[in-house]
C-alpha cells in the first residue's frame, strides 16, 4: 500500500512541479499567492496519494472471485476510522484557510505612502492617471514600491489582470475597486482585460513597465503624457479617449488596425455621401450610422457622445479633418 502511495505521489508531484502552470511572479503579492498555491498543492498531493493507495489496495485485496455471487459481510461503521478521516481533513482545510486569510490580509496592506494610480477601463483600452494628474496608456511602476490601483470603468465591466502579478480586479462603472501591487522584478508585463466587454475585448491590452526607482523618477519627471500641454487640444482628446487603441492615424502616431484608418476619412465620407466634418462627427457620436465595408456594428463604442464633452468633440473633429481631403 505504501509503495502505491509513493508512486502515485511521485507521478502527481512531477506533473505539478515540472509543468510551468503559473508564470514566475513579479510582485510580492504574487509571490505570497504562489506560496498559498504550493501549500494547498502539496496537501492535495498528499491526500491524493493516500486515497489512491487505499483505493488501489482495496480493489486488489478485496476483489471477489468470478463465481462468488454471495452478499458481502455487513459493515456497521468503524468509529476510530471515522474520527481519523474527519480530523485530518479538518486540520488540513483549516490550515489552508488560515494561510490564505493571512496572505489576503498581507496583500491588501498598502503601507503608509503607496504610489496611487487611477486606472480607468473603457472599450477597449486602459488609462493610468498618476498623482501629478498626467494620464498614460501604459503603466510605469518603480520596483519594490507599494502601489495602490484604484480601478473604475467608463462604460461596462472590465477586469484588470497581469498574469505575472497573479491578481485580478474588476473595473466597474460607478464604483472604485482597489488592489495593491508591489513589483519586485524589473521587466515589461502584459496588462490584459479579463472580462468579456465587447467585440474588441481580446484587443484590450496594455503594458506594465517595472523599472528601477531612478529610471522611474526620470520617467515621471520627463514622461510624455497622453495629453501634452501646449499641443493640439484635439490630439489631447484623441489620446485621452485612446482612439489610437483601435485606429491608424499618422498625425497622432497611432497604428492599430481594429477600426477603419482615420487617414482615409475623406474617402470614407465620400462613400457615406456626407460632408467630411459631418461625417467625422457622426462617426464619433453615432458610429453605427455609417459602417465602412468589412467593419461590424457595435465594434466602436456608441457612447462617446455622452462621455466626451461637446467642446472636446469639436476639438477632436477639427483635429481629425485638419489634414484630410
Ligand atoms: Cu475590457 Cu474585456
Amino acid at each position: 500500500m505504501i509503495g502505491i502511495g509513493v508512486v502515485s505521489f511521485a507521478i502527481a508531484a512531477a506533473i505539478a512541479v515540472f509543468i510551468p502552470w503559473l508564470p514566475p511572479p513579479a510582485t510580492r503579492e504574487a509571490g505570497r499567492i504562489v506560496f498559498v498555491y504550493w501549500f494547498a498543492t502539496w496537501i492535495s498531493l498528499f491526500v491524493f496519494a493516500v486515497v489512491t493507495a487505499v483505493l488501489v489496495y482495496c480493489l486488489l485485496k478485496f476483489r471477489v472471485k468470478d463465481d462468488d455471487l454471495s452478499d458481502g459481510p455487513p459493515v456497521h461503521g468503524h468509529t476510530m476510522l471515522e474520527i481519523v478521516w474527519t480530523t485530518i481533513p479538518f486540520i488540513l482545510v483549516s490550515a489552508i484557510s488560515f494561510v490564505s486569510a493571512i496572505v489576503v490580509a498581507q496583500n491588501s496592506h498598502a503601507g503608509a505612502h503607496p504610489l496611487k494610480i487611477k486606472v480607468v477601463g473603457q472599450q477597449f483600452a486602459w488609462q493610468f492617471t498618476y498623482p501629478d494628474g498626467k494620464t498614460y496608456t501604459s503603466m510605469h511602476l518603480p520596483v519594490n514600491t507599494h502601489v495602490e490601483l484604484s480601478l473604475t470603468s467608463k462604460d461596462v465591466i472590465h477586469s484588470f489582470w497581469v498574469p505575472e502579478f497573479n491578481q485580478k480586479m474588476d473595473a466597474v462603472p460607478g464604483m472604485i475597486s482597489k488592489i495593491v501591487i508591489t513589483p519586485d522584478r524589473i521587466g515589461n508585463y502584459d496588462v490584459i482585460c479579463t472580462e468579456l466587454c465587447g467585440l474588441g475585448h481580446s484587443l484590450m491590452r496594455s503594458q506594465a513597465i517595472v523599472m528601477t526607482q531612478a529610471d522611474y523618477d526620470a520617467w515621471y519627471k520627463a514622461g510624455a503624457p497622453a495629453a501634452p500641454a501646449g499641443g493640439d487640444p484635439g490630439l489631447a482628446v484623441f489620446n485621452a479617449n485612446n482612439c489610437g487603441a483601435c485606429h491608424v492615424f499618422k498625425a497622432a502616431g497611432a497604428v492599430s488596425k481594429v477600426g477603419p484608418s482615420l487617414d482615409d476619412l475623406q474617402a470614407q465620407a465620400d462613400r457615406a455621401g456626407q460632408p467630411l466634418e459631418d461625417f467625422a462627427r457622426q462617426s464619433i457620436v453615432d458610429p453605427n450610422g455609417y459602417l465602412e465595408p468589412t467593419y461590424q456594428a457595435g465594434l466602436m463604442p456608441a457612447n462617446y457622445g455622452t462621455t466626451i464633452p461637446s467642446d472636446q468633440i469639436d476639438q477632436l473633429v477639427q483635429y481629425l479633418v485638419k489634414d484630410a481631403g
